[in-house]
């Protein structure tokens, strides 16, 4: 899939193995987390539709965007009944909120990376399925799979829209945020999430 080969020049960094076998044992946290993931993707995208609402292509975008996520949702909760797993609150991974403390407070420096960030988290998710799919059981692994195609999509929206919007070269904060998710991932975290880092365990 060519969108993927992109992700990972994207990326610049794979998942640690060591994240991998953390999420095959823990498929309940996983499946919980991802649940908690597409729910924050689609408030997310509302968020900014409420903010920007003189920016059509935006609206467009993460209006369709939002709908995909929820719909997502609804899949993993119905995986997840199915597997007798329970629904709960868990504690945010340290991820969203490490990359957003460096989102600039003015605008448009403020839209654009919060766009940037929201093709890191789509980049990062795209490529865990991806490495994940092949070290779990059939139905999990087509569903993961089949989500690819639509994050890897949202992946290039976000990337699209903040060059768009930018007016100038965005290259120099892409490299910026890049450095900070590639320090998140690849640090010792002391939780498992969808976003965690190398287990500290
Ligand atoms: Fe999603
Ligand atoms: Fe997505």
């Amino acid at each position: 899939m060519e969108v993927l080969e992109e992700i990972k020049g994207f990326l610049g960094c794979e998942t640690p193995d060591r994240w991998i076998d953390e999420a095959v044992s823990q498929q309940d946290i996983l499946l919980i987390d991802h649940a908690h993931c597409e729910k924050k993707a689609a408030s997310t995208a509302m968020t900014l539709m409420f903010r920007y609402v003189d920016r059509p292509d935006l609206l467009n975008k993460m209006s369709r965007l939002a709908r995909e996520e929820l719909i997502h949702f609804e899949q993993v909760l119905e995986l997840m009944d199915a597997r007798d797993i329970e629904y709960g609150h868990l504690s945010s991974a340290r991820y969203a909120g490490g990359l957003r403390q460096h989102v600039r407070t003015s605008e448009p420096g403020r839209l654009i990376d919060i766009l940037i960030i929201g093709a890191y988290i789509e980049a990062r998710s795209c490529e865990r399925f991806a490495k994940l799919a092949p070290f779990l059981d059939s139905e999990l692994a087509k569903f993961y799979r089949s989500l690819l195609k639509s994050e890897g999509r949202h992946y290039q929206d976000y990337l699209g829209l903040a060059r768009q919007y930018a007016g100038e070269p965005i290259d120099e904060r892409i490299e910026f945020f890049r450095v900070k998710e590639n320090e998140l991932i690849l640090a010792s975290d002391d939780e498992f999430r969808f976003h965690s880092g190398e287990p500290s365990w």
